[in-house]
């Protein structure tokens, strides 16, 4: 089944074709990164903007690289949730009136259920069941995963996400939008001078909170005024390194409590060489396998929303789709729970 996905949930816009027997075909993106860095952050109305006219440019590309055309599209993915409501708007009503016009069934895809799936593109994909670290700029999840829509929520963050605890010490930094990948450059050059608290490390849970780490950035950054370009380092160094050390303990304990031995790793911030550094040292130690996406498909792709729909579409195909009549109305979710997944 040959699948055209689509992602606008936030500043990507992204568009791939899966096909269910060859594999991802063809992906595309265009990244708002720069039309958004003046502002210091996304602004919503603009990202819409944008997605209406990078879609069909970027699906004219996708199809052309992959020698095919409209026609030969067998059914449409879009994610359809969470994310920005108007952003969301843009590729659902586009979607669907793609499926429309040619007839084929639709999905709405789960953003995060496409980063979960997003390490089963790769060679050697990892098999269920496994423990997925899902960390972006706004989820850091543990769940235990069984397969397509058995997920299992083993912890989340009480306040910020991982990626945007990055994203909110670079600015305290004074670095640019987006903060996570500056961050890590200038941890990069960084060494050990100063001590930041490690919270939740020994909590006796799998849940994560970073909002204090960011409070303690703070307070160093007060102290140390004005800020040379020799402390900025430093302080970059000491923060990834609580984060990548509290993810890292956080992802092993998932593992031993559960009796599994395979890790995946997937959103933003499993882009982040030092996190997979730790991880792949500590999964070594326990025998454990680490699995992660391509860099390009760790942040907001096409190719993930394409695959994860086309796995729905198809379990959906040999169900009961024959007798049913494909529902080309729409809504988006910006709200939206994994755990409300369902297997398809
Ligand atoms: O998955 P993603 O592209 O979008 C969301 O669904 O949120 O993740 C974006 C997040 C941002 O917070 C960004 O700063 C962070 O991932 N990020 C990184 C790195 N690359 C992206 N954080 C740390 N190190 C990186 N190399
Ligand atoms: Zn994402």
């Amino acid at each position: 089944m040959l699948v055209l996905g689509f992602e606008s949930s936030c500043d990507e816009t992204g568009v791939a074709l899966y096909d269910t027997e060859h594999g991802l075909l063809a992906h595309a993106l265009h990244s708002q990164v720069e039309m958004h860095a003046e502002f210091g952050g996304v602004v919503p109305e603009l990202a819409s903007r944008d997605h209406i006219r990078r879609a069909l440019p970027l699906t004219e590309l996708v199809l052309k690289n992959a020698h095919k055309s409209l026609q030969d599209v067998q059914g449409i993915a879009y994610t359809q949730g969470p994310g920005l409501a108007g952003a969301l708007l843009v590729g659902t009503s586009i979607a669907q009136s793609l499926a429309f016009s040619l007839g084929v069934p639709s999905v709405g895809v789960h953003h995060l259920e496409g980063h979960l799936l997003a390490p089963l593109l790769e060679e050697n994909p990892p098999q269920f069941p496994f423990i997925a670290l899902l960390v972006s700029g706004g989820h850091s999840q543990l769940m235990r995963v069984d397969g397509v829509g058995e997920y299992q929520l083993l912890g989340d963050t009480l306040d910020d996400a991982a990626g945007e605890a990055f994203d909110k010490t670079a600015k305290l930094l004074g670095l640019g939008y987006p903060g996570g990948p500056a961050l890590a450059k200038l941890a990069a050059q960084g060494k050990a001078q100063f001590k930041l608290p490690r919270p939740m490390l020994n909590s006796k849970d799998l849940n994560f909170s970073f909002s204090g780490l960011k409070t303690a950035v703070l307070t160093l950054v007060n102290n140390h005024q004005p800020l040379t370009d020799a402390v900025r380092k430093d302080i970059a160094w000491e923060f990834q390194e609580a984060v990548t050390e509290i993810l890292t303990a956080k992802c092993m304990a998932a593992l031993r409590e559960t009796g599994l031995d395979n890790l995946v790793v997937s959103g933003g911030v499993g882009a982040n060489t030092r996190l997979r550094e730790r991880l792949n040292a500590a999964a070594r130690r326990k025998l454990c396998k680490v699995s992660y996406p391509r860099l390009e498909f760790c942040t907001d792709n096409g190719a993930m929303i394409a695959f994860a729909g086309a796995l729905r579409l198809e379990a959906m195909r040999l169900k009961t789709m024959q007798d049913k009549k494909p529902n080309y109305s729409f809504s988006v979710k910006p709200r939206w729970d994994l755990a409300e997944l369902t297997k398809p």
